[in-house]
């Protein structure tokens, strides 16, 4: 049982007004370009799913199965098969994918260092790595981000919202390829290769 279990049903509609004002803009300049074989981390009610090409193959991890059930709802070009498996301990094979993504998820993910290494572990050489994320701001960004921080974990308990996910990624062992931010930087689209 995880906090996103009861959250599953209402997700959407809670997420709306961040959808609208950033959030799908941002997904559909990530994740359309994304083929092959692709695990999602973390997909939640499945936003992403309708934004592959009907070229890859999807496979969509995440710990909750209420989360993983919406998911399976959501239509879909690429074919899609959902996993129930914590990121921390990915049950594929080393280099078993050409591309690994996800939104939203390394804000929740309880040791993001040992997450990146397992998601290292199962791309090929030579793959891509895309993140939506939210993440500590730049500047003013920072100031915000680190100030409000505790109090919002405080009562959620599951989601930091001022996590380094770049220098993350970086130190797993990606090289950065490309990084857009929005709104003091606290959203960031990165994209990685191993
Ligand atoms: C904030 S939601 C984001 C959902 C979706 N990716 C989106 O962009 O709306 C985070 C998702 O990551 C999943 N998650 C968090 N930590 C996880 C872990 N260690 N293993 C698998 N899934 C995890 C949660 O269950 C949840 O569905």
């Amino acid at each position: 049982m995880t906090v996103f279990d009861s959250l599953a049903s209402g997700y959407d509609l809670g997420m709306l007004p961040l959808e609208a004002a950033i959030l799908r803009r941002m997904r559909r300049r990530a994740f359309p370009g994304v083929a092959g074989q692709v695990l999602e981390l973390g997909v939640g009610t499945g936003v992403n799913l309708p934004l592959y090409p009907p070229e890859a193959t999807i496979v969509a991890v995440d710990h909750s199965a209420p989360m993983l059930r919406q998911a399976l709802r959501r239509p879909a070009r690429a074919p899609v098969c959902a996993v129930q498996a914590d990121i921390h301990h990915l049950p594929f094979r080393d280099g078993a994918f050409d591309a690994v993504t996800g939104s939203l998820v390394f804000c929740s993910v309880t040791e993001p260092g040992r997450a990146l290494a397992e998601v290292h572990r199962v791309l090929r050489p030579g793959g891509r790595l895309v993140l939506l994320e939210h993440t500590r701001g730049r500047g003013l960004g920072a100031w915000l981000t680190d100030r409000l921080h505790p109090l919002w974990f405080a009562w959620n308990g599951v989601c930091h919202l001022n996590r380094e996910t770049a220098r993350a990624v970086h130190q797993a062992g990606f090289r950065l390829l490309r990084e857009e931010t929005r709104v003091l930087g606290i959203f960031r689209l990165l994209e990685g290769v191993k």
